[in-house]
This record gives C-alpha cells, structure tokens and sequence, in this order.
C-alpha cells in the first residue's frame, strides 16, 4: 500500500466510523465498533484495541474491547508503550519495541506499535488505544494523523 493508498483509507475510514456509531453514546460500544472496523482494514494491524483509565485505580489501564490475540489485563501509568502515551497524554510510536525499556510482551509475535490517547473534549484522559503489528516499523506519521483524527472524532 502506498503512502498515498494509506491516507485515503484512513480518511474512507474515518467516514465509515462516524456512520456506523451515529446515534449509539455508549461508550464500551463505541470503542467495540472502532476497534473492530480498524482491525479488519489494515493487513499491518496485529492487535488492535483500547486500554481504559481504570476509575477504581487511577493510575492504571485495564483492558477494553479489542481484536487479537490475548491482550495483557491491566498496565500502570507509565509502564510500556501504553503506559507512557497515558502518562504523558501523547502518541506513542515505537518502531522496535524490543529496543524500548520497558515495554510490556503480552505477545511475543508484536514487533512495532503505536498508541494513541483518549482524551474527551472536557480534557479528561479515558483510555488509550493500541495498535500492534507483528513486523517492525510499520506505523508512521500517516498513521499518527489518521488515527489521531479517528479517536478525536469518535470519543472528544
Ligand atoms: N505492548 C504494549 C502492551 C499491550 S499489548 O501489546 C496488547 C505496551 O508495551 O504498552
């Protein structure tokens, strides 16, 4: 797929996205849906999925809807990949997650990533959303913004 290819998906993404969740606020079915329909439109997308602000405990992640193998049940602020774009409120690309301190294996297989946070529009973070591939360095900035801009869209 060409950079080009790439970024039109995301933008026909985009607009599938925000038809399908019209009308539906429920949160857990939200994040279900923009999971599902990313996951089976991208061959570099390994695991796909969104990590939660856990209320209970503040400064973890818990796991939320996703597609892929067994993802890892709770991460703490600051732990990993997940950890970090929680912490620091900021996407996260990692083209060898090998080579990052800390970074947390659920599955052996993930080789690069990017995670995205979840902020709503009164500024409160409430997940993080998490792609995986099983190759290294397959996210880059054309993923960045077509994420970026699918998660604002669906959850500000
Ligand atoms: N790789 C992540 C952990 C989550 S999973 O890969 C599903 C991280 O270091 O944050």
């Amino acid at each position: 797929m060409t950079a080009a290819e790439k970024k039109q998906r995301y933008a026909e993404l985009a607009k599938e996205i925000a038809a399908v969740l019209d009308g539906e606020d429920h949160l857990i079915a939200r994040m279900a849906t923009v999971s599902n329909i990313l996951h089976h439109a991208f061959e570099h997308y390994f695991w796909t999925g969104f990590y939660l602000v856990d209320p209970k405990a503040p400064n973890q992640l818990v796991i939320g809807p996703y597609q892929g193998s067994l993802g890892c049940l709770r991460i703490a602020f600051g732990k990993g990949v997940c950890g970090t774009a929680a912490a620091t409120r900021q996407t996260q690309i990692v083209d060898d997650v090998q080579a990052f301190a800390g970074h947390i294996a659920c599955d052996a297989r993930s080789q690069s990533e990017i995670v995205v946070p979840v902020i709503t529009a009164a500024g409160n973070l409430i997940a993080v959303f998490d792609v995986d591939s099983d190759n290294k360095a397959q996210f880059d900035e054309i993923d960045r913004d077509g994420l970026e801009r699918i998660i604002q869209a669906s959850f500000a």
